[in-house]
């Protein structure tokens, strides 16, 4: 049998699969403890790759690569759901520890499952179907089974909103995503919340506060985060004790960031879940007692659980690679950013830009929320992320 050694022996090896911005904070949040992160990721030049020595290049979707890389750990996590679960399965059979579970994550990858999941357990999510293909679709629409408007998702290939298509009228039908897919009614969106939950092996659970997110309707990505959201307290806490149940629901160890909707009707829904650090818990590092990242390091080592409390309301603005410039990324209108009491930027280094990538974002803290939105449009107007 292999003898684990504590989390903080210096032997002690905790791996990831992902080397992107996730990946990084991860890193910088291990470094507070001086506990090493391994990382795999195709290119030692992205985001992870400057901040730990234990960089494998590789590919996360591959299975030798991934289980090369797992045999040498003692826990590994994930920053990104979209990577090789068959080398997780083996690995885990072997003995390695895993958050989360590749069976956890084998859910949590096809959104068919996931949506299968929530009605087993009685969770409350947008009705749906599942098709094997878009002309299965069709025929559905041909039979008035299905109404317009309905979201179409796709099941394995979605990411940041790529793989949603709201699907209007009879002509939206020629934009139907191919392949298999979740078809949803369109629910009446009163406010996006997300609520981050932490779950430890001794079952300890811990909520964040809810936040509340803007789109960008172009890019389908989180333009604006709030926190706290404009919610009643009765709201709040109903959203976290929803968060809470998803989490023990699927019996997670580590993050679980539960993005809700809450409709007209003041009803909450699971839209979807990702086992991990997110991008609705970036604030966090600047704005809470303990950061998600950290939080996130507390549930995988089974360490307890940070204080999930808001140290100042704060709005999170994502750095998006501005329209119309792809190439070597250089940033407009920093310093005049950093003047501004309040304003925390972190760039993930990478080298190339190109519209709407994720190129960094910016916490903005502030006594009270309205200061904290002036200052954000102020950040949003000044800084930019163009091609040199
Ligand atoms: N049933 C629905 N009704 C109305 N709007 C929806 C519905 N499902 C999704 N959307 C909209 O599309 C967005 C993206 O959907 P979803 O979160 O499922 O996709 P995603 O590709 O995983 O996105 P991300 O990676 O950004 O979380 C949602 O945040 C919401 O604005
Ligand atoms: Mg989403």
């Amino acid at each position: 049998m292999k003898l684990t050694p504590s989390p903080l022996h210096p032997e002690f090896k905790l791996g990831v699969l992902g080397g992107g911005q996730l990946g990084k904070m991860l890193a910088l949040a291990a470094g507070n403890w001086h506990l090493p992160l391994y990382v795999l990721d195709s290119d030692k030049g992205f985001p992870a790759g400057r901040v730990t020595p234990f960089f494998t290049e590789g590919n996360f979707k591959d299975y030798d690569d991934v289980y090369r890389f797992g045999r040498q750990l003692d826990v590994l996590t994930i920053e990104i759901e979209h990577v090789n679960t068959e080398a997780l399965h083996q690995l885990e059979k072997e003995g390695l520890t895993i958050h989360p579970a590749p069976a956890q994550l084998d859910i949590i990858k096809d959104k068919g499952a996931q949506k299968l999941f929530y009605k087993e357990k009685e969770i409350p999510t947008a009705p749906f179907r599942l098709f094997d293909d878009e002309e299965a679709v069709r025929q559905a629409v041909a039979r008035g089974e299905i109404a317009f408007p309905f979201v179409q998702k796709s099941r394995t290939a979605g990411y940041d909103g790529r793989g949603v298509s709201v699907i209007r009228d009879a002509a939206g039908l020629e934009g139907l995503l191919p392949g298999p897919c979740v078809i949803e009614e369109q629910v009446d969106i009163d406010k996006e919340l997300a609520v981050i939950v932490a779950r430890n092996a001794h079952g300890e659970t811990k909520a964040f506060p809810a936040v509340e997110m803007e789109f960008n309707p172009e890019a389908n990505l989180v333009e604006f985060l709030f926190c706290p959201a404009a919610i009643s307290p009765e709201l709040e806490a109903r959203a976290e004790a929803l968060a809470i149940e998803v989490v023990k629901a699927y019996d997670i160890c580590g993050l679980l960031a539960v993005e809700l909707f809450l409709d007209k009707k003041g009803e909450l829904l699971v839209n979807e879940v990702a086992p991990r650090t997110h991008n609705s818990g970036h604030h966090t590092i600047d704005s809470c007692y303990t950061s998600q990242f950290e939080q996130h390091l507390r549930a995988v080592l089974n360490f307890p659980l940070g204080s999930t409390r808001m140290k100042a309301p704060s709005v999170m603005v994502n750095l998006l690679g501005a329209e119309g410039h792809a190439g070597p990324a250089a940033y407009e209108g920093l310093e005049d950013c950093l003047a501004i009491e309040g304003v925390h930027i972190h760039l993930y280094g990478k080298a190339m830009t190109k519209p709407f990538r994720k190129m960094g974002h910016v916490t903005i803290v502030d006594e009270r929320l309205a200061g904290a939105k002036a200052k954000a449009r102020k950040v949003k107007e000044l800084l930019k992320v163009v091609s040199r």
